[in-house]
C-alpha cells in the first residue's frame, strides 16, 4: 500500500523549483532582441486605421507588461532597453493619435507601473477624510441627536439656538484636492490613503470645469479646494459606444472609467475623456502670513464662495435644522437619481457652522460632524428577453437571464444569474416559495437589483405586466453544448434532488473541458504563467489543447506543426518561449496542487491536501482509488477513512476513478508530469511541532497555502484566528486585527524571515 501510513520521511524544502523566487534552470538573464515584428508592428502610425491601432495597442500593452515583469519582478530582462523604449514610444505615439483607444490599466496607466514611472507623492497638509455611514432613518436620527446632545449647553444657554445641517448628494467619483496659490491652480492630488496622494496636476488641468485661475479676489492666499472628479452618464455612454466598435471592454462603470482616465500618465487622454468636477470641501486655507483663514463661516457660505470663484457646485444642497427635512430631501434626490446624469450613491449631511464643526471634531479618520446616508442597492425594471444556459466545470447547467439592457447604478446590466431551474419556477433550494412562488417567463417585466459589485439578481416579477404571449421556460434535459443527458442527481444520504442539473458528458463536453482546463492551469492549481482563460479558450478552439496532457505536449507538437504558435495572432517568439518555459517549470508539481488541479468535484484545496498527505504519492492515490472503485462490497475497507473527508467527497473521488475516460486522461497527463511525493518531516524534531501557528498579513516568501503546508509538515497546527491557544503569529506586511489581538493575548509574534530561520535550523 505504497505510502499510506508509511513512516515519515525526511524534510525536503517545499520550494524546490517552485514559485518562491528561486531561479530555476528556466530563468533567463540573457538580453535577447525583442520578438520578430509582425506586419502591423512595422506599419507607420500615420497609416494605422482605428481598428488596427486598437489591435496594436493591445499587442504593445502585452509586450510592455511582459517586459516590465521580467525586468522589475524577475530581475531578468528579456529585451534590451532600447527595444523597450521603442515599444513605449510606439505605444505613446499611437495613444496620442487615438486617445479614445487608450487602454485603462494599459502601459500609460500609473497603476502597477514601475515606481520611476509613477506619480509623485503629495502629502496632504490636512488629511482627506472619509465619512461614517448611515443606512436608515434611525441612523440619521442618531446622528442629529448626537449633535444636539453634544451642543446641549448651547440649547440651554440660548433658547433660539439651532443646529443647522446641510444635505447634498454624495457623488460617486474620486476625490481630489486642488491647491491654489494667489488664485492660481498650482497642484492637484488624489486622495490616496488620505494622508498621501498622487500628484495628478497635469491631468486635472485638462478638466474643463476646474478653474486655472480663481475668479474674484476674496480667496485666501493659499487654499486647497476639495471635491469629486466624476464622469457623466453621457460621456460614459459615448466612450462605451466607441469602445464597443473596437471590441475594447474596459469600461465597467463611470467611476472606474473616471479613475482610469485620471490615474494615467498622458494628460491628452484625460483631456479626451471629458471629466467633470464638483467642489464641496477644502483642506488648508491660509492668508498671506500663513495663518488659517477659513473660506467662510459656514459650509453653505463656503460652497457659495466656491461657486463665485468659478467652481461648479451642486445645485441640490439644502440647509435645515430638521431631521425630517434631511430625510425628505434624501427621498426626493433618490427619486431623481436615475435622471441626474451622473452617479451618486447617497447623501452627505454636514453640520453647517464651521466653528461648531471644529468643536465637534473627529473620530479616527472621519468627522463627527458629517455622515453619509447611503442609498439602498439599486433596482431597475426591464424585460426578460431570454434565458441562456451556461455549462460550468463540473457540468452544472446555470441559467442566465438575458435582459433588455438597463442601467442600474450607472452600470448597464444585460445579464442576471438565475441560479437553477427551481429558481426560475419560483422555488428556493429548500422548496419554499420565492417571489411569492411566481415563476419567470420570457417576456416578463422583471426587477433587477445590483448591490455593490455582486452579480445582478432578479428580485421580482411585475405580474400585472405579464404579456399574454409570455413564454414558459422549459429547462433543457440535454446539455446545450454537447447534447449529453443533463440530470438532477439525488443525494443518496438526504434523498433530496440536487438543485443543479448537470451535463453527464464530462470531457466530451467542450464547455466542461474548457472550464476544467481553466481550473487546471489556474493560480491556485497548476499555476501556469501565461496560460490564462483567454489563451485556454483560444487553444481549445484551435484544437491545440483539449485535455490537460495536451498542455505539456504543446511544445513538442509545435515543433512539428506547420503553423507555429509564434505566428498566431497575439503571440510572438518571446511570448511563446515564455509560455513553454512556464509549462516546463510545472512538470513536477506539488502533489496537493496536482490533485486539486484535476478538478474532481468536491475536492477543493483543503481536501486535496488531505488526500496528498494520506497517500503521499500520486501513484498510491490512483491505485487505491481505482481498486476501491472496482471492489466488490465494502469499498471503505480499501479506501481509508480520512479525517475531514466525508461521504460526498469519497463518492465523488470514486465516481472520478470509475470513469475510464478520466483514467485515460490522467494517465496521459502522468506521462508528461511527475507530481512530487508529499513529504512529511519527522515532526518530533521540529521546533514548531505541536505548536498552533497563525499566519497573517501578506507573506512575501511563500503563499498562504505553502505556509500552511510547511507548518503542517513540521508538525504544527495552523489556525485561522488568534485565540488563547495560539502559540505563534507569523506576520507579513499589512497585518491588522490579528496582530493587535495577538499582542493583547501575549502571543509570540515573529516575522516571516524569523519563521524561516527557526524552521530551517
Ligand atoms: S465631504 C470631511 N461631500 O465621499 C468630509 N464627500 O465616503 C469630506 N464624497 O472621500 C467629505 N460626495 O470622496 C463629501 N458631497 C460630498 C461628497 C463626498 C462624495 C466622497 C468623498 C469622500 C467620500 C467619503
Amino acid at each position: 500500500m505504497g505510502g499510506i501510513g508509511a513512516p515519515f520521511t525526511a524534510w525536503i524544502s517545499p520550494f524546490r523549483g517552485g514559485r518562491g523566487g528561486v531561479c530555476s534552470s528556466n530563468c533567463n538573464h540573457i538580453l535577447r532582441p525583442s520578438s520578430p515584428i509582425t506586419d502591423l508592428s512595422v506599419k507607420s502610425i500615420d497609416d494605422l486605421t482605428e481598428a488596427e491601432a486598437s489591435t496594436e495597442l493591445h499587442r504593445l500593452a502585452a509586450a510592455i507588461a511582459q517586459a516590465d515583469i521580467a525586468y522589475h519582478q524577475n530581475d531578468a530582462p528579456e529585451i534590451t532597453d532600447a527595444d523597450y523604449d521603442a515599444l513605449r514610444r510606439r505605444n505613446e505615439a499611437i495613444e496620442q493619435r487615438f486617445p479614445q483607444l487608450v487602454l485603462v490599466g494599459g502601459p500609460s496607466a500609473a497603476v502597477g507601473a514601475a515606481p520611476a514611472e509613477g506619480f509623485a507623492k503629495v502629502r496632504h497638509g490636512i488629511p482627506m477624510l472619509s465619512l461614517g455611514n448611515a443606512f436608515d432613518d434611525a441612523d440619521v436620527a442618531d446622528f442629529v441627536n448626537r449633535g444636539r446632545k453634544y451642543f446641549e449647553k448651547e440649547f440651554l444657554r440660548d433658547p433660539g439656538f439651532q443646529l443647522y445641517f446641510t444635505a447634498e448628494p454624495k457623488i460617486d467619483g474620486l476625490s481630489a484636492s486642488l491647491r491654489y496659490e494667489n488664485g492660481v491652480f498650482v497642484r492637484g492630488a488624489t486622495r490616496g490613503d488620505g494622508a498621501v496622494g498622487e500628484d495628478i496636476t497635469e491631468n486635472l488641468k485638462t478638466i474643463k470645469n476646474i478653474p486655472q485661475q480663481l475668479k474674484g479676489s476674496d480667496w485666501p492666499a493659499m487654499i486647497e479646494i476639495r471635491g469629486e472628479v466624476y464622469m457623466s452618464h453621457a460621456e460614459f455612454q459615448r466612450l462605451k459606444a466607441h469602445s464597443a466598435k473596437f471590441g475594447v471592454q474596459e469600461f465597467v462603470n463611470p467611476r472606474n472609467t473616471a479613475a482610469g482616465s485620471l490615474r494615467q500618465k498622458n494628460p491628452e487622454i484625460t483631456a479626451s475623456r471629458n471629466l467633470d468636477f464638483f467642489a464641496y470641501a477644502w483642506g488648508i486655507s491660509e492668508d498671506e502670513a500663513g495663518l488659517a483663514q477659513p473660506p467662510a463661516a459656514t459650509q453653505t457660505e463656503a460652497v457659495q464662495k466656491f461657486k463665485e470663484w468659478g467652481f461648479v457646485t451642486t445645485p441640490l444642497m439644502i440647509r435645515t435644522e430638521s431631521k425630517d427635512d434631511l430625510l425628505a430631501h434624501y427621498t426626493m434626490i433618490e427619486a431623481q437619481r436615475a435622471t441626474l446624469g451622473y452617479d451618486i450613491d447617497g447623501m452627505v449631511y454636514k453640520l453647517d457652522d464651521l466653528e461648531l464643526q471644529r468643536r465637534w471634531g473627529f473620530v479616527a479618520r472621519a468627522p463627527r460632524w458629517a455622515i453619509a446616508h447611503k442609498f439602498p442597492a439599486e433596482r431597475a425594471t426591464t424585460i426578460l428577453a431570454g434565458i441562456d444556459i451556461k455549462v460550468g466545470r463540473t457540468g452544472a447547467l446555470t441559467p442566465v437571464a438575458r435582459l433588455a439592457p438597463v442601467t442600474v447604478g450607472g452600470v448597464v446590466v444585460e445579464n442576471a444569474t438565475l441560479h437553477n431551474e427551481d429558481y426560475i419556477a419560483g422555488l428556493s433550494n429548500d422548496g419554499a416559495p420565492i417571489r411569492n412562488g411566481v415563476d419567470l417567463r420570457i417576456g416578463d417585466t422583471v426587477i433587477v437589483q445590483r448591490a455593490g459589485d455582486v452579480i445582478p439578481q432578479i428580485v421580482d416579477v411585475v405580474l400585472d405586466k405579464r404579456p399574454a404571449d409570455a413564454v414558459l421556460f422549459v429547462f433543457p434535459e440535454i446539455c446545450p453544448v454537447c447534447g449529453s443527458p443533463a440530470i438532477r442527481e439525488i443525494n443518496e444520504k438526504t434523498g433530496k434532488v440536487d438543485s443543479k442539473r448537470r451535463c453527464t458528458g464530462e470531457l466530451v463536453c467542450p464547455a466542461q473541458a474548457i472550464e476544467k482546463l481553466k481550473h487546471f492551469v489556474a493560480r491556485d492549481a497548476m499555476d501556469i504563467d501565461g496560460l490564462g482563460d483567454r489563451q485556454v479558450s483560444q487553444f481549445y478552439e484551435a484544437g491545440r489543447i483539449t485535455r490537460p496532457a495536451d498542455i505539456f505536449a504543446l511544445k513538442a507538437r509545435d515543433e512539428r506543426a506547420i503553423k507555429k504558435l509564434k505566428d498566431v495572432d497575439g503571440f510572438g517568439a518571446t511570448s511563446v518561449k515564455k509560455l513553454f518555459d512556464a509549462i516546463d517549470a510545472r512538470r513536477e508539481p506539488e502533489l496537493d496542487r496536482f490533485i486539486y488541479a484535476l478538478g474532481i468535484r468536491h475536492v477543493g484545496e483543503t481536501t486535496a491536501a488531505l488526500l496528498a498527505k494520506t497517500f503521499i504519492s500520486m501513484d498510491a492515490f490512483r491505485r487505491v482509488a481505482i481498486e476501491a472503485t472496482h471492489a466488490e462490497g465494502d469499498k471503505h475497507a480499501i479506501f481509508p477513512q480520512i479525517g475531514g473527508i466525508g461521504d460526498t467527497v469519497r463518492a465523488s473521488v470514486m465516481a472520478f476513478f470509475a470513469n475510464d475516460r478520466n483514467i485515460q486522461a490522467l494517465d496521459d497527463l502522468l506521462a508528461e508530469v511527475s507530481p512530487r511525493d508529499y513529504i512529511v518531516t519527522v515532526t518530533a524534531d521540529s521546533v514548531v511541532a505541536g505548536k498552533t501557528v497563525v499566519f497573517t498579513g501578506s507573506l512575501e516568501r511563500m503563499t498562504r497555502m505553502e505556509a500552511k503546508a510547511m507548518a503542517e509538515r513540521l508538525g504544527a497546527k495552523v489556525a485561522g484566528s488568534i485565540s488563547a491557544q495560539t502559540d505563534i503569529l507569523v506576520v507579513g506586511p499589512g497585518a491588522g486585527s490579528k496582530l493587535k489581538k495577538a499582542e493583547e493575548l501575549g502571543v509570540e509574534v515573529i516575522s516571516e524571515d524569523e519563521w524561516f530561520k527557526r524552521v530551517e535550523q
